[in-house]
């Protein structure tokens, strides 16, 4: 796949958005951050993407459609900007994939899937599940998005250890930091990759 123009779909606080787009701007991601969604007004991520001087668009914040027709719009604007790879990142709605999007949407999810993944694991529950458990690992999973919550075919994993004082927070600062990495190496990776058949 050549290098794309890429959306990055938010609900929060956008610190991948800014990473990607950070590293874009240095030439140390070969894609161009060319929009940003949100689902929520008022979000960090907007103002971020405004610093960054990315396009955003809020959609359906008050949650009137469903995931369908959610998606449908979303697909319609980001298809009407010529986009090519779609970035979830800290995006918390159900956003429906068509076959013609296959292998182009991708999400960074907080745990080692399949572990701790799925509808309700998200932010610090997954964090809390992983120290409840007692895993002595934890780390960060890039995949691509298909119509099941954390399912898609694994791009990319990293990992870290769990510490005996961690606390949801400490260890959700710890798998950030490799997160950080594990995003862009892995659409440098799918951006490298042979285009598809
Ligand atoms: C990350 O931990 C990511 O794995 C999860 O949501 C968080 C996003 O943070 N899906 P941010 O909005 O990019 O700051």
């Amino acid at each position: 796949m050549s290098p794309a123009r890429f959306a990055v779909f938010v609900s929060g606080t956008g610190r991948h958005l800014e990473n990607l787009a950070a590293l874009a701007k240095r030439g140390e991601l070969p894609g161009t951050p060319a929009l940003c969604v949100s689902n929520k007004a008022g979000v960090a991520a907007l103002d971020r993407a405004a610093r960054a001087g990315i396009e955003a668009l809020v959609l359906d914040p008050e949650r009137a459609l469903d995931a369908a027709a959610f998606s449908a719009r979303a697909w319609s604007e980001v298809e009407a900007r010529g986009i090519e790879t779609v970035v979830l990142a800290g995006f918390l709605r159900k956003l429906l994939v068509p076959q013609r999007w296959s292998g182009r949407v991708v999400n960074i999810h907080p745990s080692l899937l399949p572990a701790f993944g799925g509808k309700g694991f998200y932010g610090e529950r997954v964090h809390r599940a992983v120290l409840e458990r007692g895993c002595q690992v934890s780390g960060c999973t890039v995949h691509l998005v298909d119509d099941e919550y954390d399912h898609g075919r694994i791009l990319l994993q990293r990992w870290c250890a769990v510490e005996a004082d961690d606390t949801p927070a400490t260890l959700a600062a710890r798998v950030f930091a490799e997160e950080l990495v594990a995003l862009p190496e892995a659409l440098r990776r799918l951006w490298s990759a042979a285009p598809r058949g």
